[in-house]
């Protein structure tokens, strides 16, 4: 899989004139589809002020581990952090990182995350040339901590050197190339619709079935972490939100059909991962039916929304992936390819994601197990594996049928 891309950076500043550029830096690690909090150490906020920072980044800004206690910070923002980015990193800084020290908030998050760290220093050739931070660099680099080698040019005095902070466009070179981290869905609209439809029989009851939701989060979540526009729209779940991405929830089948006419439009790619009710009571009774009269209740077929989806997509020649899924009750390995191949053609799907529930398998679990099918007829078996893991082999193959990616 390579780096686990990531969308949720933290960008350290330390007490450096360069933390000037990092406003610019700031701003196009938003257009390329991070989450940035900024960490400033205080002495850096004698250049740039937490104002500048909070309004660049439209977050909160601490730089103390006495703000904020009871959210504990330190180690709450190390956590949800993929990616830590220091810039400017001064030698100072590099200094208690190396040493290990904890003196602020930014050190104590560097100390306590187990996020890939990445540096890009700015000082006077001066200080970055003295033995003690060309030690501590090597200490850093033997960590693992990524350092970017600093340009050279004018300073801010009238000199010239080895020190500059580089330019923007360099520094978010130099994030991919070290981590091959790529955002190869940005610019992209994906809707994923999960979970399982409830259709209202009274008030009180509803035919549902027993998706959890759990896979079409995890599909979000992957073509979020990989810079796409997601929209979510999730049937009778109980998910936590993802920042960035708009959930929508929804109940029945045409709540969900309603949901996907507003929010396809534009689309590159719509998973329908979602167990739709294949039928909904005629009539929905306004109060609560009574158990002598719960006898049988009348029903009428629902639409199938993906068909007519496919339909549309053909009708007006719209350049748009549409991935199904198949949930089968069968033991036999063959059998689901066989019935998940004949869905993909009845359904005109580009790609099926084909898994056997017999006996109430798969549903609410943490992993999965079954077969991508495509288009061309290929397959490729998933062993059991997670959720998450699945999302990113099958976005990957449905990718493949998107063009410029
Ligand atoms: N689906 C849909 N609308 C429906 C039923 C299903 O869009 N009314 C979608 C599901 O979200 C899934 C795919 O179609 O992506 C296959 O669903 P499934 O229920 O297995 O297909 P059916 O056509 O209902 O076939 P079966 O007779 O096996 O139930």
């Amino acid at each position: 899989m390579g780096f686990p891309r990531g969308r949720e950076l933290i960008l350290g500043i330390g007490a450096g004139i360069a933390a000037y550029k990092s406003c610019e830096l700031l701003r196009r690690l938003l257009d390329n589809g991070f989450l940035v909090t900024v960490v400033p150490t205080p002495n850096s906020l004698n250049f740039v002020g937490s104002a500048t920072w909070q309004a660049l980044s439209h977050r909160p800004v601490y730089s103390q581990v006495w703000e904020n206690i009871p959210d504990v910070p330190h180690i709450a923002l190390g956590e949800k952090a993929h990616l830590i980015l220091i810039a400017p990193a001064t030698a100072d800084l590099m200094a208690r990182i190396a040493h290990g020290r904890a003196d602020d908030l930014l050190t104590n998050t560097v100390l306590s995350s187990a996020a890939p760290i990445l540096m890009i220093p700015a000082m006077h050739p001066k200080m970055w040339l003295n033995p003690a931070t060309v030690e501590n660099v090597k200490t850093l680099r033997d960590r693992g901590i990524f350092i970017m080698e600093p340009s050279i040019g004018r300073l801010t005095g009238s000199d010239v050197g080895v020190g500059r902070f580089p330019e923007t466009q360099e520094i978010i070179d130099f994030i991919e190339e070290s981590y091959g981290y790529r955002s190869d869905l940005l610019g992209k609209k994906v809707v994923i619709t999960g979970g399982g439809t409830r259709e209202p029989i009274d008030p009180v009851r509803y035919i549902g079935n027993r998706s959890s939701g759990k896979q079409g989060y995890a599909l979000a979540y992957n073509a979020a972490m990989r810079g796409a526009e997601v929209i979510l729209i999730q049937a009778a779940t109980t998910t936590p939100a993802i920042e960035g991405i708009r959930t929508i929830e929804i109940e029945s089948a045409s709540n969900l059909f309603d949901a996907m006419k507003e929010h396809t439009e534009g689309a590159d790619l719509v998973i329908m991962s979602a167990a739709v009710s294949d039928a909904k009571p005629s009539l929905v009774a306004k109060t609560k039916i009574k158990k002598g009269d719960l006898g049988s209740i009348a029903l009428e077929e629902n639409p199938d929304l993906i068909a007519e989806f496919t339909r549309m997509r053909r009708e007006k020649g719209i350049n748009q992936v549409i991935v199904g899924f198949a949930a089968e009750t069968t033991s036999s390995y063959d059998d689901l390819i066989t019935l998940g191949r004949q869905k993909l053609v009845r359904k005109d799907l580009d790609l099926i994601y084909v898994n056997s529930v017999e006996d109430g398998a798969i549903f609410a679990e943490e992993n999965t197990e079954g077969a991508i099918i495509l288009r061309s007829g290929s397959v490729f078996k998933i062993e059991n594996m997670s959720k998450y893991e699945m999302a990113e082999i099958l976005i990957n193959k449905a990718l493949e049928r998107i063009p410029n990616v």
